[in-house]
């Protein structure tokens, strides 16, 4: 598939003081994609995120949003992004539909019939004429993405977009960004410090530690990439032999004997060669079981530093 770079960050550093708040940051997000800023707390999800929308300044490098950057054009640069990063300004007093209004009335091109749009967007027609103040935070959070959504921005960003939500609401806010995503074709940006909830939301998630990209990642390669360092054990008899067998042959594989099993760790692709030295030298096998990490463990293990891309 053709990939249309709408955002792009280069080699972009955040300092503030002496300190490095984000540190040579790179990456780039197609059309009509979902991306994750997935990170612990104070890795510079925020920091990153109140950089592209203008919120603070760039150190170093650049942004740019649909080929304008954010430092030299700003104006046309974020006239592209439609984002929520602290909580969206809303009148509680009145409607949604009175401060959908009041917001496209400050907004060019932006009339009633796309107010309805954006209302049904999200799914707020039933509750659209209550006032503000009656809303559940779920309904002001869809609020606010229908806000931002007014001027048909290019990219939507929300910044932990599921705090505080409950599992439905959640759900209800990941068919709405995918539909956006799909339909639509607008690249999306969030971010979360949960690894679980950015897996089933993002196409693509780039893991952010003490400011620094640790890696990019689309989902599909996560996947597929899990099955590269398995945990592969063996059910055999002769186990202590099986084993003195594999570390000759194979070296390079870490194997041991764990409850009289034969438990090795390979790639995928190596499964067919050892079963087949196994085999050669009369060992029988009786059952053969691959236990990969899971994403979860895969983010634990970069967040604690254990793992290099
Ligand atoms: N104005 C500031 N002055 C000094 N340090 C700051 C400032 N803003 C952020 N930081 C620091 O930058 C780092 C990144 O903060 P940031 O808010 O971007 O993290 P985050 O990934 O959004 O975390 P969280 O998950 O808690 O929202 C933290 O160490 C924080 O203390
Ligand atoms: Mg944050």
């Amino acid at each position: 598939m053709e990939r249309e770079a709408i955002v792009q960050l280069r080699n972009v550093t955040k300092k503030i003081g002496l300190k490095t708040i984000i540190d040579n940051v790179s990456f780039t997000i197609g059309k009509g994609k979902v991306f994750g800023l997935l990170g612990p707390n104070g890795a510079g999800k925020t920091s990153i995120i109140r950089m592209m929308v203008g919120l603070s300044s760039i150190t170093s490098g650049e942004i740019t949003i649909k080929g304008a950057s954010v430092r030299r054009d700003y104006a046309r640069a974020i006239k592209h992004v439609g984002a929520i990063v602290e909580n969206p300004d809303m009148y509680k007093f009145m409607s949604g539909y009175q401060n959908l209004l009041h917001s496209a009335r400050m907004l060019p091109d932006v009339n009633r019939k796309r107010v309805k749009e954006v209302v049904a967007l999200v799914g707020l027609e039933k509750s659209i004429h209550q006032k503000v103040k009656t809303y559940s935070l779920g309904m002001r959070q869809r609020l606010g993405i229908a806000q931002s959504l007014l001027h048909r921005p290019a990219v939507l960003i929300l910044d932990e977009p599921t705090n505080g939500l409950d599992p439905a609401g959640i759900r209800e806010l990941r068919d709405h960004l995918r539909q956006l995503a799909d339909v639509d074709g607008t690249s999306v940006i969030v971010s979360s410090h949960l690894l679980a909830e950015m897996e089933l939301m993002c196409d693509e998630i780039a893991i952010i530690q003490e400011g620094k990209l640790v890696d990019v990642r689309s989902l599909q390669d996560m996947i597929r990439n899990d099955a590269v360092d398995a945990t592969v054990t063996f059910e055999v008899n002769e186990v202590e032999n099986a084993n003195a067998l594999l570390a000759n042959a194979f070296p390079t594989l870490p194997s041991s004997v764990i409850n009289d099993t034969l438990r090795v760790q390979m790639s995928k692709d190596q499964i067919p060669t050892v079963i087949s030295a196994l085999v050669h030298a009369g060992i029988s096998i009786f059952q053969v079981k691959t236990a990969t990490p899971t994403l979860e463990e895969k983010f634990l293990q970069i967040t604690r530093g254990e793992y290099s891309a």
